[in-house]
């Protein structure tokens, strides 16, 4: 433990296979939480669920498809089942679809539909789902969904990327004003531009990418999940009570310059 800030608090964090999911995973669960690892593939969920268990933290795999609505509203049963309460959910599972990057006009309806199905709905259903516990339990509670830098400009190629990223940061406003009465709160986050990207394998250029990106960003340098991770867990934290409605960028100065 480094402070036990979220002791006795549970968490659900969609997409926690990897990069920023698993990095806040692990600091959540070194806060005291127990975590609700969900996402796919199965491998990555369970392996960072069994990592966090053998540094003794509470974590539980729960494999798990964010763009389905019954795997969602089953996870947040068995969050529920093996920890026995949901007080944080982390809404943060996403893909790219490099490859796809193409104008508005060429864009296949199949693309935009997979982007968003993942991206945005999934985030729908984590909220809704985690909602209606914390409402059902009364104590009120805290969600952090991850958006991007993309939802605040026009310049990203990937179109259905950007959009879905642009409704999550009004969905968690959405959340803070209707559920902030009942001691809910709600944030969104836009990371920068980090080493690797959802769906990494996939672009076609990534050392080209890497090179641009770093030209652009103020301090100099890509991100990693670690600088995103102590954002989202502060603002668990009973620190970041005052902070509901807000959208937080993270990205080392590229959206001012
Ligand atoms: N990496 C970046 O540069 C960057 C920048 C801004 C925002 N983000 C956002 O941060 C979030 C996390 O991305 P990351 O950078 O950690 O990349 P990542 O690929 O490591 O994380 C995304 C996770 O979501 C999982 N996932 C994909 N489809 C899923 C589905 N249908 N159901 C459940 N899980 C699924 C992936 O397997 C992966 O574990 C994403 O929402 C992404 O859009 C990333």
């Amino acid at each position: 433990m480094v402070n036990g800030k979220l002791e006795g608090k549970v968490a659900l964090i969609t997409g926690a296979g990897s990069g920023i999911g698993a990095a806040t995973a692990r600091l959540m669960a070194a806060e005291g939480a127990s975590v609700a690892i969900t996402g796919i593939p199965e491998d990555g969920v369970i392996g960072v669920a069994v990592e966090i268990t053998a540094s003794g933290g509470a974590a539980v795999a729960i494999p798990t498809d964010v763009s389905d609505p019954e795997q969602v509203e089953a996870a947040v049963a068995q969050t529920v089942d093996v920890f026995g309460r949901l007080d944080i959910v982390v809404p943060n599972a996403g893909i790219q679809m490099h490859r796809e990057d193409r104008n508005l006009h060429e864009l296949p309806e199949a693309v935009w539909d997979r982007t968003h199905d993942v991206n945005y709905k999934g985030q729908y259903f984590a909220c809704k789902y985690g909602l209606a516990q914390m409402v059902k339990q009364g104590e009120g509670g805290v969600l952090i969904l991850v958006a991007s830098i993309t939802a605040l400009k026009g310049t990203t190629p990937n179109v259905a990327y950007s959009t879905g990223k642009a409704g999550i940061v009004n969905l968690a406003r959405h959340i803070a004003v209707h559920y902030g009465p009942q001691g809910i709160r709600a944030n969104s986050i836009c990371p920068g531009a980090l080493e690797r990207t959802p769906d990494h394998e996939d672009h076609p250029d990534p050392a080209g990418r890497k090179v641009e990106m770093i030209r652009k960003i103020p301090i100099g340098r890509l991100g990693t999940p670690e600088d995103i991770a102590p954002f989202i867990t502060f603002l668990a934290t009973d620190d970041a009570s005052y902070a509901s409605g807000a959208n937080f960028v993270i990205d080392g100065g590229i959206t001012v310059a």
